[in-house]
């Protein structure tokens, strides 16, 4: 009998990126679970959007214990489990913070204890023996960096992960936690899990600037269509199966936002873009997510979706990287009107 694994993965036309300085290698799109597995979806849609993803080349998966209270990896562990992809063939992430929900001191935060025992929860939910990263959900100033960096070391040591990173933590703290590790012999995070897209730049592309020089910082980058507003679906108003219908509770601010002179500027952004992105033989989702990709700091693009549809049509994002030359990029420019002070 062979022991030959048998491969059900085809990366057709996908592209990949090391994850920082590491040699683990993430496809350029992946796909994550805030607000929508274990939320608005739960059983076969998880399953369904996670398999359109593989479909289309996706190897990386991310989640959070927080995301859904723990229902998030519930769900994505289980749909995982049901794909039976081979484990070595796709890369998983969870982070680790804010816990479920919980409210005794030591169930959310960056101790040793809730770093470790924190990503042992996740693991169980998720039916895991480990993730390939786990991140940092924020930074934690009651924890001194020493032992965060020792931390994750230990969860590493302990076969629990292989990687870690930090999820919107400023460049100084990043600084610090590399610096850390090279003192004492530790193990360096290798990414950033930062929010970035059209209207979110000035963290990314200024403030974290010299990681990518000094560190080779790999970066995973999250609301990549700023929760839908750079799909244009929120230009005549609030569908009701959207996003920020569906979550009024997190995003009504927003919704009165985009009512405001400051959000139908944004809006009439979205409608200049979109005819870029019609006159380029696309839509305005995917000329938002091939703006994303084309910048080399960006390892990959973590979508969000609720249907498989969309994981569909946003990889054709794709074909759309080729065609934004310097002089469409330019384009782009001069309608975002937002390049962050200092890259100018
Ligand atoms: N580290 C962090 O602090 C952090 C924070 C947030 C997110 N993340 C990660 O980043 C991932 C992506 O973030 P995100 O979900 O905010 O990304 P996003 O791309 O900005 O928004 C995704 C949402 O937009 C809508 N959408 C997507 N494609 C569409 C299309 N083609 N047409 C119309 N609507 C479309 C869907 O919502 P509806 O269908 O409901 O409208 C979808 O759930 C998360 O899942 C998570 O893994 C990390």
């Amino acid at each position: 009998m062979s022991s030959a694994v048998e491969s059900k993965y085809q990366p057709h036309d996908m592209q990949f990126r090391r994850l920082g300085p590491a040699g683990l290698k993430v496809s350029v799109f992946s796909l994550g679970g805030w607000l929508t597995y274990g939320k608005t979806q739960k059983g076969d849609p998880v399953k369904d959007c996670m398999q359109a993803a593989w479909d289309n080349g996706i190897n990386f998966f991310d989640t959070a214990e927080v995301y859904a209270n723990g229902e998030c990896e519930v769900e994505m562990g289980r749909a995982l489990k049901e794909l039976a992809w081979p484990r070595d063939e796709y890369v998983l992430s969870t982070k680790v913070f804010f816990g479920t929900g919980r409210k005794e001191p030591n169930t959310r935060g960056l101790s040793k204890k809730h770093i470790v025992e924190g990503l042992k929860s996740s693991l169980k939910r998720l039916e895991q023996p480990y993730v390939d990263i786990v991140f940092a959900h924020r930074h934690d100033p009651d924890v001194p960096m020493k032992e965060i960096v020792e931390a994750f070391t230990q969860a590493i040591n302990m076969n629990l992960a292989y990687y870690w990173g930090t999820s919107e933590w400023s460049a100084q703290q990043i600084q610090e936690a590399n610096e850390i590790a090279e003192k004492y012999h530790l193990i360096a995070p290798i990414a950033e899990q930062p929010q970035y897209n059209a209207f979110h730049r000035e963290r990314f592309e200024a403030e974290y600037a010299p990681l990518y020089e000094k560190f080779q910082y790999g970066t995973t980058i999250w609301s990549p269509l700023a929760s839908g507003i750079l799909t244009g679906k929120y230009d005549n108003g609030i569908p009701e199966d959207s996003r920020f219908a569906t979550n009024k509770d997190f995003f009504g601010d927003k919704a009165e936002e985009l009512k405001k002179p400051e959000g139908q500027a944004k809006l009439e952004k979205v409608r200049k873009l979109g005819k870029i992105a019609e006159r380029l033989g696309g839509n305005t989702a995917q000329l938002a997510l091939a703006w994303a990709a084309k910048n080399p700091n960006v390892s990959t693009v973590i979508l969000g979706a609720t249907k498989p549809q969309q994981v569909h049509e946003n990889c054709k994002a794709l074909k759309l990287m080729e065609k934004l030359t310097p002089e469409v990029m330019e384009e782009i420019e001069k309608i975002l009107d937002n390049k962050p002070k200092s890259q100018l």
